[in-house]
């Protein structure tokens, strides 16, 4: 399987993935979905492991999560700073069998399928091998992801596709990851399926310190080395990059982007 070529390994995208959880709302999503005390928790694609964190939190008491990660970076960042007796992180490659880690009440897998347009069905499939029957899945993705604007130029409009277009033929990147969850879920025969749609971007009125500089993390992260050329403007990414953060900047601009969450239960007979 391919690997994702342009995922950004940067530690800025670590400090980025970081500084933007919301540890509230993850813990607000996972007991939505049946996250519950004592529950066995792993974290597919963990990051920088504050997710782990706060989903070993809401198993509390006596839960235990396990994150695991394919970057050896993000991991030794998260055991350093989050590892404790209910949290543990593992640097391996999630399409390797992770029958070793042994069996899990609740398997949680966030902003992962949207890097891997090809693969997802696939890796959702697999990951499913580590719940427990009867155990609970439940992945979260964005949808329509960075896409939703208003206020800004036609220009600015087409670059924005241009740019996922791009990342999709290229890049292997889904920006429609959560509408196929549900799909998914179903295809996986699992039971009890419940949805959610919640915002995860909604940026009005005047520009937030943190949506400042996590919009603009962005745009220097992935708009410009998705490899897009930027062919509309005439000095290229500089250009697309003035632009945008004029439009970004004025508090007329409306900016908004869906999170899709499914859970399912694991058929006791899968
Ligand atoms: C966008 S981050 C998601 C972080 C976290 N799940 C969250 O909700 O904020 C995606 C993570 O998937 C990891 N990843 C990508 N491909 C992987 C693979 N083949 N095996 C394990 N981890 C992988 C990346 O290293 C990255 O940390």
């Amino acid at each position: 399987m391919s690997d994702q070529p342009y995922f950004p390994e940067s530690k800025d995208e670590l400090t980025r993935l970081e500084f933007k959880t919301d540890r509230a709302s993850v813990i607000d999503q996972a007991r939505w979905a049946g996250l519950s005390p004592g529950m066995r928790v792993l974290d597919v694609g963990c990051g920088p492991g504050i997710t782990t964190c706060a989903l070993a939190e809401a198993a509390a008491p006596g839960g235990r999560a396990v994150g695991i990660d394919r970057s050896d970076v993000r991991i030794a960042h998260a055991k350093g700073k989050y590892a404790s007796e209910s949290v543990e992180f593992s640097c391996r490659n999630f399409f390797d069998s992770l029958e070793d880690l042994g069996q899990f009440d609740f398997v949680w897998m966030r902003f992962v399928a949207e890097y891997f347009l090809k693969e997802s069905g696939l890796l959702i499939k697999h990951v499913t091998q580590s719940i427990k029957p009867g155990g609970i899945l439940c992945l979260a993705d964005l949808d329509h992801n960075c896409m939703n604007h208003h206020g800004h130029s036609e220009r600015l409009e087409k670059t924005f596709r241009k740019i996922t277009e791009y990342q999709m033929t290229n890049n292997n990147f889904d920006p429609y990851a959560g509408r196929r969850l549900p799909t998914r879920m179903h295809e996986l025969g699992c039971e009890d399926i419940r949805v959610d749609v919640r915002m995860h971007h909604l940026v009005y009125g005047e520009l937030s310190e943190f949506n400042r500089w996590n919009w603009w993390q962005k745009i220097e992260l992935a708009a410009k080395r998705s490899g897009w050329t930027f062919e509309d403007y005439e000095d290229g990414f500089a250009g697309f990059e003035r632009e945008f953060v004029e439009y970004f900047n004025n508090p007329q601009r409306f900016v908004y982007t869906p999170l899709v969450i499914v859970r399912g239960v694991r058929p006791a007979n899968a």
